[in-house]
């Protein structure tokens, strides 16, 4: 009886021990600097976000606080910004950052690094947020 207790116990916890290997792993693979999405919190229909995060990426991901979808914030040219919702516009799947534009995984629609359809089915633009520089933030207004 105490054998057995004994190796159940030590079978739980190795089965413990590797279903959290199994997430750090998960989680390290989603820090990398590819797929990092810095989280904003919203103030008056705005999130922000200082300009020095552009100094080493021209690219951003950032997503506003309890928003299930992601914005593609990216440098253009000089003070230049430009600011896409990740939403699929065929049917609302969330985009991935694919290196030389977004990605649809349901259905396969691409788009461009500026928001452009590249293949369909989506026929339509990806949405486009204001911004503006103040001070040495860059500010999105998410409503207009
Ligand atoms: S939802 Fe993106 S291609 Fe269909």
């Amino acid at each position: 009886m105490q054998v057995e207790r004994r190796k159940f116990l030590h079978d739980a916890c190795k089965a413990c021990l590797l279903t959290g290997a199994g997430f750090l792993i998960s989680d390290l693979t989603a820090c990398s600097p590819a797929t990092r999405i810095t989280r904003l919190p919203i103030r008056d229909d705005t999130v922000r976000l200082p300009v020095t995060s552009f100094t080493r990426q021209s690219m951003q991901i950032v997503r506003p606080e309890g928003w299930v979808y992601d914005i593609a914030v990216r440098k253009t040219a000089g003070s230049q910004y430009e600011a896409l919702l990740l939403q699929c516009t065929h049917q609302k799947n969330q985009l991935i950052a694919d290196g030389n534009g977004f990605t649809c995984t349901l259905h396969g629609s691409r788009y461009t690094v500026d928001g452009q359809v590249k293949k369909g089915p989506s026929e339509v633009a990806l949405k486009k947020f204001a911004t503006r520089l103040e001070q040495d933030q860059l500010v999105i207004q998410l409503k207009s």
